[in-house]
């Protein structure tokens, strides 16, 4: 298949542009399309038959559930059975943005989407682009990262070409994404809310609109949100955390992998590590954390693409959007094994 590859400009759509991804949409065709938090892989959500060649394309496994996008509140209505309180509030305090709520699904949601569950887990991103499409489709979309099931989410149109081109029908480019990192993903059917993944929106802030909300230990997250069960989020090379401003560690683990005669990466923040700046491999993120976050993925393409075989990476400070940054790096760090 020709995967065509067309260009917008983010504040102003090209409509015409709109109107054939819409089209395709509603043929059961796929489309990738920009979002804030990563690019993301979009179907007609109800209907099954699209919804099956997005799990083949990524090659995700069927039991983990995806998202549906949204642009107006009045789609929700076909979706959610019932959104409660805590859901509302939080939904007109950061929709759209990078937040997705975990509600009871309506009998009209395909099991295909959701993996058998009963509930359905609905976002209204906040970019221009996919709010167009959305509209001008008239539906919920389906919308995963538009990665292959595994690797770094795509926070660019030629990550998703790496990955998905000659499989979709067509990919909206609007450049790259401006956080870089996923949503954060809420169940609010249970009180407090729980929050399944960390993302672009920080514990915080959800508990400055609706008070405690639970970030449940990674064992007991693993039950609520399959997606959450494997490596993931992961570069094919093998990473390695290494603490925090700790050079040591640093100098020690560059040697010891160089010596092994690795080709070996390093991703690093502090002024103190990157110091250490040496080689081709070496990619320094500073301060702030969402300049670390909307460049992770990135960077683990581009080691990728040099051919490393092992990437260090120092730890972030886990508060804020680091706290969402630190959980990525564990995933990304799991044995190989583990992989989805
Ligand atoms: O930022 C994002 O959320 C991006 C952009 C494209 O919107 N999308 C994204 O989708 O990251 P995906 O499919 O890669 O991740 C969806 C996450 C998975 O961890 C999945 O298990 C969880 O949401 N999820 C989906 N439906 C769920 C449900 N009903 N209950 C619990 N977890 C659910
Ligand atoms: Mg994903």
């Amino acid at each position: 298949m020709e995967t065509r590859f067309l260009t917008l400009v983010r504040e102003k759509p090209d409509l015409s542009f709109i109107k054939e991804a819409a089209e395709i949409l509603r043929n059961g065709g796929l489309v990738a399309f920009p979002t804030e938090t990563v690019y993301g892989l979009g179907a007609d959500a109800l209907n099954p038959e699209a919804v099956k060649k997005v799990f083949a394309v990524k090659g995700r496994p069927s039991d983990n559930p995806l998202i549906v996008h949204i642009a107006d509140w009045h789609q929700l209505i076909d979706l959610a059975d019932e959104v409660p309180e805590k859901g509302q509030k939080l939904a007109k305090e950061f929709w759209p943005g990078p937040l997705t709520l975990v509600v009871k699904k309506t009998f009209l949601v395909p099991d295909v989407v959701t993996a058998g569950l009963d509930t359905v887990a609905i976002r209204m991103p906040d970019h221009p682009v996919a709010l167009a499409l959305i509209e001008e489709f008239d539906g919920g979309i389906v919308g995963p990262s538009a990665n292959r099931s595994g690797l770094p989410s795509p926070t660019s149109a030629n990550h998703v070409k790496e990955d998905l081109g000659g499989r979709i029908e067509m990919i909206l480019n609007a450049g790259p994404s401006e956080i870089g990192i996923e949503s954060t993903v809420v169940d609010v059917t249970v009180d407090p809310p729980v929050i399944l993944r960390l993302g672009g929106l920080y514990k915080e802030s959800l508990e400055d609109i609706v008070g405690t909300v639970e970030l449940p230990a990674d064992e007991q997250i693993l039950r609520r949100s399959p997606g959450t069960r494997y490596r993931h989020y992961a570069p094919r090379a093998r990473v390695v955390l290494v603490d925090q401003g700790d050079t040591h560690a640093l100098a020690g683990a560059l040697q010891e992998f160089r010596q092994e005669g690795k080709a070996v990466g390093c991703i690093v923040h502090s002024r103190h590590l990157a110091k250490l700046e040496s080689g081709d491999f070496f990619r320094v993120l500073p301060a702030p954390i969402d300049f670390f976050a909307r460049y992770l993925y990135r960077t683990f393409r581009e080691l990728d693409q040099e051919g490393v075989e092992i990437i260090l990476v120092e730890k972030v400070l886990e508060e804020g959007l680091g706290a969402a940054v630190m959980d990525r790096l564990r995933r990304a760090a799991l044995p190989t094994g583990k992989e989805s």
